[in-house]
């Protein structure tokens, strides 16, 4: 089972501005944020980590496990894709030692330059993985992440991006999905229909807003299916704090 997800989570009259069928473009991701926390947030590296540390808890687990995975394996060479802030990132960093490299990728340019301005220690390129490729960089990379970025791609472009990381000689790709469909979100998505039948009956126009399309909500078998498509086989799955699926891809 899939389904479009939707947000509201940015300044609803900046969003409704926007094409809410459409995925946001990097454009519109960079007003948006650049509007929101640019001037809050994005004022400093103490602002930064001020912000997004509450937000890190729930993801320690997952650092953990990737940070014993890079160290068990040996991995030297990783990226990140869709990283935002690069908060995780930096954190991956510091728990490392530093003689890894760690590349972080984003395609909204202002989460880009904040990030090279504020974490240094390592590199932050703009990459859009339904466009670019990975000869922008210069790097074989041993191991490929995703903080929950993979679920914005539609199916062809998930296979495609996953194909290519596996041509070009990423050893080992894992994929942390929070946006991930459990059996009640499956039951719930079911029953969806008649709920939203009753919820047009009660509320006003300017309720109906449902938000703006930001990616696909993907059961396990839906996930496995695409692993396979591309040509990954599936070493571990795991459920890690706010990850409800983590797949180790080899
Ligand atoms: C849910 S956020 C996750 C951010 C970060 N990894 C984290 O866990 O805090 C998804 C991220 O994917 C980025 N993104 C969306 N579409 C993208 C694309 N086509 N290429 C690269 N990044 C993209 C967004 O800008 C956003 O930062």
């Amino acid at each position: 089972m899939k389904r479009r997800l939707y947000t509201k989570s940015y300044d609803i009259n900046e969003l409704t501005k926007l094409d809410s069928e459409k995925l946001f473009t990097a454009k519109e991701s960079e007003e948006l944020i650049e509007i929101e926390l640019g001037r809050s947030v994005f004022r400093s590296k103490e602002s930064v980590l001020e912000y997004y540390l509450p937000k890190c808890f729930s993801k320690f687990e997952a650092l953990e496990f990737l940070k014993n995975r890079i160290e068990e394996e040996k991995y030297q060479n990783i990226i990140s894709f869709g990283s935002g802030s690069s908060v995780l990132e930096y954190l991956l960093y510091l728990s490392l030692s530093k003689d890894k490299n760690i590349v972080s990728s984003e395609f909204n340019n202002f989460y880009v330059e904040k990030s090279n301005e504020f974490f240094p220690e390592f590199l932050t390129i703009q990459f859009d993985f339904t466009k670019d490729t990975l000869s922008k960089v210069d790097t074989n990379f041993d191991i490929a992440v995703f903080f929950c970025s993979s679920y914005v791609m539609d199916d062809d472009e998930f296979i495609n991006f996953f194909k290519h990381l596996k041509s070009e000689g990423v050893k080992e790709i894992i994929d942390f999905d929070s946006a991930f469909m459990t059996k009640t979100t499956q039951f719930k998505n079911a029953i969806r229909p008649i709920i939203e039948v009753a919820k047009k009956f009660k509320s006003t126009t300017s309720d109906n807003f449902e938000g703006k399309f930001h990616g696909y909500s993907r059961s396990r078998k839906e996930l496995l299916n695409l692993y396979k498509e591309s040509g990954w086989l599936v070493k571990k799955e795991l459920t890690l704090g706010v990850y409800k699926f983590c797949a180790v891809l080899n």
